[in-house]
């Protein structure tokens, strides 16, 4: 763990292929994005986090399934209606998004996936046995934590179209980091929103209170064994950290609760997760 209390990069990347894997095994992938990794590391946990869900702990795979399907959905919303036409998706991963998002929107939108690049090494390598990248695709290099310089977000956003609207997307991410960490994120991403006439921001975010009960605290622990690393869960509440999203630069946010899209989310097993809520939050606009 680094002296801000957040986990390494290298810690946090075997979640990453974990997610990748439940994806595909879900349908909501494509094999390619699946590593030997992501598969051998959900074989190993099935029995824990089967048991764990019994037990009242969040069930992974529903929480996985529920937060990714709610980004679609807010996202593809943003983007039919033409508010949004530029995605950056920070910290990417193995995420499909970017590749399914580029083939179903085509000339409509541009899509960035961002990540370090020893994942997007991997993630380009991946793609290109899926077949090449839309002209509108591209995968970047990219550290959330930079504040200027070639892999800043503040770079990145100065090569989009400054007339069109943006979406920054982070999945999966917030919770490997302490609360000083996620505000300095944040504000990077108010600032580079800012330059946009449509300005939004979708990503998971665990809250305090509703991560309690029999078998939580344990799958926390857990996770936090297997990141090497803490697992932060910096707000109790929606209100506390929709006035964190503003202090830090956005003009309106809110937490959504995935249980109020249990009709447009789909089949999910075990049902939509009550472990996870999806920031919305805006920096300039109606996005
Ligand atoms: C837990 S994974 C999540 C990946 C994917 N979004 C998902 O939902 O599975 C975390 C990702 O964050 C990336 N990451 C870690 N630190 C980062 C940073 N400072 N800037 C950009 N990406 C980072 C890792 O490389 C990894 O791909």
């Amino acid at each position: 763990m680094r002296d801000s209390g957040y986990v390494t990069p290298a810690t946090i990347s075997p979640t990453a292929h974990y997610t990748g894997f439940v994806w595909a095994r879900h349908g909501l992938s494509h094999p390619a994005l699946v590593t030997a990794e992501g598969r051998a590391l959900f074989h190993l946990l099935r029995p824990a986090a089967a048991i764990g869900g019994a037990l009242g702990a969040p069930y992974i795979e529903s929480v996985l399934m529920t937060r990714h399907r709610l980004i679609d959905l807010k996202l593809s919303e943003a983007i039919e209606s033409g508010r949004i036409t530029q995605v950056v998706e920070i910290a990417a991963g193995l995420s499909p998004r970017g590749w399914q998002f580029s083939q179903r929107y085509a000339d409509r939108l541009t899509y960035i996936e961002a990540d370090l690049p020893g994942m997007t090494l991997r993630k380009r390598e991946a793609l290109a046995r899926i077949g090449p990248l839309a002209p509108n695709h591209r995968v970047v290099d990219l550290d959330a934590l930079a504040d200027d310089g070639p892999e800043s977000l503040a770079a990145l956003v100065a090569t989009l179209d400054a007339t069109q609207g943006v979406a920054i997307v982070t999945e999966g991410l917030l919770n490997y980091f302490n609360e000083d960490v996620v505000r300095g994120i944040w504000q990077r991403f108010a600032r580079a929103l800012g330059r946009f006439p449509r300005g939004v921001y979708w990503s998971d975010l665990h809250l305090s209170s509703e991560t309690r009960g029999p078998g939580v605290g344990t799958f926390v622990k857990l996770l936090s064994i297997f990141v090497k690393g803490r697992v932060s869960l910096h707000f109790t509440s929606a209100e506390q950290a929709s006035a964190a999203l503003r202090e830090s630069g956005f003009t309106a946010a809110s937490l959504l609760d995935p249980r109020d899209f249990s009709a447009q989310l789909g089949d999910i097993p075990n049902g939509v997760s009550r472990h996870v809520r999806i920031i919305e939050a805006r920096a300039t606009g109606q996005a």
